[in-house]
């Protein structure tokens, strides 16, 4: 079976839910080497998410108290890492990029990583089914920038996100933001500030210009390092 075979039917090119924007990124990256498409077509079915997924018993063998969420987790060297450091917990990745999924199965795979689930396509897909109050927390790492105006309906934070983010983080819960791009950085954090369901943890410059404990590195912050682009942090609780 090929991987495209393997995703859900509704997100290639299908506009957005609720009459939203289609994801515009990359789906599909250089094929899949034939180890790869092995994990991708015999893992990922054992630990995908449903699409028609309405509450979180059963999808984890503990019935873990607290779950998070990781929109666009890219090569998943993050989510591999705070699911490894919290295995108590449990973890729903969301991902459309074909290799990227395939590299979180691979860092699953290799450190046997036991709670994390996935959900191989866009995350707006899934939210509005899942329960209230659901989620422990969210992360929104290196979010694609869309920096020109005309593609900024094209960013992730919007509105509707923000809606749906509420409705599921429970009140404590955080959502943590990272971006190394001057213009996503700004609107992210305007965007987060000026919603008045979540509150910006930040006491002092350090804490969003250093990366903090527990925040692993991801693929893009490292790129953003090599070429001198500097990070910043948000650590953001639903109230
Ligand atoms: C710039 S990359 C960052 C990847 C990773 N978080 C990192 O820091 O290395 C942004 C990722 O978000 C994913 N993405 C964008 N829109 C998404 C959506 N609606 N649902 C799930 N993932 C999405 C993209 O496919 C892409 O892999």
């Amino acid at each position: 079976m090929s991987d495209s075979e393997n995703l859900p039917k509704l997100g290639v090119n299908s506009k957005g839910p609720r009459g939203e924007l289609p994801f515009y990124g990359r789906r599909k990256g250089r094929p899949l080497r034939p180890q790869m498409q092995t994990l991708f077509d015999e893992s990922l079915p054992q630990i995908q998410v449903p699409q028609d997924i309405d509450t979180l018993d059963g999808l984890f063998e503990d019935a873990p108290k607290d779950v998070f969420l990781e929109i666009g987790f890219g090569g998943g060297e993050h989510l591999a890492s705070i699911a490894e450091a919290a295995p108590e917990a449990g973890f729903i990745g969301a991902e459309p990029f074909v290799n990227g999924v395939a590299s979180l199965l691979r860092h699953i795979e290799e450190r046997a990583i036991g709670n994390i689930r996935i959900w191989p396509d866009d995350v707006r897909l899934i939210l509005d089914r899942m329960p209230e109050n659901c989620l422990a927390g969210a992360y929104i790492m290196f979010p694609d920038p869309w920096p020109k105006k005309r593609h900024a309906g094209r960013r992730i934070l919007q509105q509707s996100m923000r809606d749906r983010l509420a409705r599921l983080i429970r009140p404590g819960g955080h959502l943590r933001m990272a971006s190394d791009h001057p213009i996503a950085k700004t609107w992210l954090l305007a965007e987060a500030m000026a919603d008045d369901r979540f509150e910006w943890l930040a006491q002092s410059a350090k804490d969003w210009q250093q990366r903090p404990e527990g925040w692993p590195e991801t693929r893009y912050m490292a790129k953003g390092v090599d070429e001198g682009r500097a990070s910043s942090w948000f650590d953001f609780i639903r109230k």
